[in-house]
């Protein structure tokens, strides 16, 4: 879908703080764009992200936890990204069915093909233009970030479960490479947002 860009990458790459001096700057260059995320973005999807990360949900079902995240993805495409696409906005989206893909599919074992097409269903057409990878390695993404965070779920699991999830995004990658943007996560925070800035130049999105 036209306009429609993600983020993706593993726990602690900084994707935050890349979406958020990413928005400044559109800010400051005066232009109408949304910034969101997954799981929620929404009054809603952000009730289900709740649930979803609560720390003492750990009994949760590897399936009912992949369904939850593809019913905050319908709702967030319902009341965000599809009214946000069709004024003519550009959307921004931290997170989307690559996280799916990769956390739920091949993380938690449930099957690439059974996810994709879960999230078939719950997104239609409204798959991204292209996704920006914030490359970095799980083992350097958690020394930067200090160490998991025990009282989130996810980053409670063990690490073998975050090597599964770059490798799985590396695969959907080397897969479908003109749909992704690598960047090198490795440098300064200031070093990856010249490089995310440059892609969404190269792409057409920012202004030179
Ligand atoms: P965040 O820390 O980027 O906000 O994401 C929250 C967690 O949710 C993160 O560990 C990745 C995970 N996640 C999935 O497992 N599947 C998904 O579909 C999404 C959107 C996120």
């Amino acid at each position: 879908m036209r306009n429609f860009i993600t983020f993706e990458g593993c726990d602690g790459v900084g994707k935050t703080y890349q979406t958020r001096a990413l928005k400044e700057y559109c800010q400051q260059l005066g232009l109408d764009v949304v910034f969101t995320r997954e799981p929620g973005g929404s009054d809603i999807a952000e009730q289900i992200r709740k649930i979803i990360l609560d720390a003492n949900n750990s009994a949760m079902d590897d399936m009912c936890e992949a369904f939850l995240y593809a019913a905050a993805r319908i709702q967030h495409l319902k009341d965000i990204v599809k009214p946000a696409l069709s004024a003519g906005k550009v959307v921004f989206c931290d997170r989307f069915v690559h996280s799916s893909y990769v956390y739920q599919g091949l993380g938690r074992g449930l099957g690439l093909d059974n996810i994709v097409a879960l999230n078939d269903i719950a997104v239609g057409d409204y798959m991204p233009e292209f996704t920006v990878f914030l490359d970095l390695s799980p083992e350097q993404a958690f020394m930067r970030k200090g160490g998991a965070d025990k009282t989130d779920r996810l980053e409670s699991v063990d690490f073998s479960f975050h090597s599964k999830v770059y490798q799985g995004y590396k695969s959907l990658i080397q897969a479908n490479p003109d749909k992704f943007e690598v960047i090198d996560a490795s440098g300064t925070r200031e070093q990856t947002q010249a490089l995310i800035r440059q892609a969404l130049v190269r792409r057409g999105v920012l202004p030179c």
